[in-house]
């Protein structure tokens, strides 16, 4: 097993015949900055609500898993046996409420990531006309922040056709992810993909799939635009780190307190047992 690359919260590996194996620390990173505190069972829990969506999904889109079981015994559970691609290097998100960085950036202009929107939408509405394709720039951690693209700028980093691609099919993804999470009781209110291009040129999805990480996920009973939403992502810990005193987003980021560990890892717990209607076994 050949050690490839750290991401924030991921480790790389490669196997035989440069099969990938995708690792799943219990590193949590906010505003792109992995803290220093590890949440114990986080990488599994992702790494199991990952492959349950990929499930869910693969009839939608076909994905780079191979096997969740054909891993190292030392990694059970928290890593996935992948196809190594070419990723495309652009963040495809899918948003189909106004939140976050979608909502500021709406606040500011009305548009997200080149997108017009129609005046006077409030914080967590519904966004009019169905979700809405605002990719981001996937960018070394070192080298900053994501910044949002405008379509224009995706077609002229990948070429028309992939970005007209990507588009599709991340609206058609998310759109599937958000009517199953629906019936679960939760509003899938954006989520962030990655493809990536195998050796015979196919586009597929990689990375994680609708994990908290990777999406906003509201309880549907307390949805109530007009304000921040009550959320089982990582908005809790998005707000507390907002709140550290001095801390400015940059690495390194604060260690935190056993009872935010413990109200973080309570969430990731809800969203898995909601989703899957399985109870959470460590
Ligand atoms: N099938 C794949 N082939 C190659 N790289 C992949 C594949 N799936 C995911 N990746 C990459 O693995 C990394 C996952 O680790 P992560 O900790 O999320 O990194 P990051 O800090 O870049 O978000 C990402 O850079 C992602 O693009
Ligand atoms: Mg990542």
């Amino acid at each position: 097993m050949k050690h490839l690359h750290s991401g924030k919260v991921r480790d790389l590996y490669t196997d035989r015949d440069g099969e990938l194996l995708l690792v799943a620390s219990d590193r949590v990173s906010v505003y792109d900055v992995a803290l220093p505190t590890p949440v114990p069972g986080k990488g599994k829990i992702l790494t199991q609500l990952s492959l349950w969506w990929f499930d869910q999904l693969a009839e939608v889109v076909p994905n780079h898993v191979i096997s969740a079981t054909d891993v190292p015994a030392e990694w059970a559970g928290r890593a996935i046996r992948c196809r190594r691609l070419d990723v495309v290097q652009v963040e495809c998100i899918a948003r189909g409420y106004l939140a976050g960085g979608g909502w500021k950036s709406y606040r500011a202009d009305g548009h997200i990531s080149g997108v017009e929107l129609p005046p006077g939408l409030v914080e967590g509405d519904r966004i009019p006309g169905g979700p809405i394709f605002t990719p981001t720039s996937k960018v070394a951690p070192e080298d900053g922040h994501d910044e949002p693209m405008t379509f224009a700028e995706v077609t002229s980093l990948v070429g028309a056709d992939l970005a007209d691609k990507l588009r599709s099919m991340t609206l058609e993804i998310y759109t599937h992810a958000a009517a199953i999470a629906e019936k679960h009781g939760v509003i899938l209110a954006d989520s962030k993909f990655e493809f990536g291009v195998t050796p015979e040129g196919e586009l597929i999805v990689a990375d994680e799939l609708c994990t908290p990480d990777s999406s906003r996920y509201w309880p549907l009973d307390g949805w109530k635009p007009g304000g921040s939403q009550p959320s089982l992502d990582k908005q809790y810990l998005r707000d507390w780190a907002e709140a550290v005193p001095g801390w400015d987003k940059t690495s390194p980021g604060p260690e935190m307190p056993a009872d935010v560990v413990a109200a973080i890892k309570r969430r990731y717990v809800t969203i898995y047992e909601q989703l899957t209607e399985q109870p959470w076994q460590e």
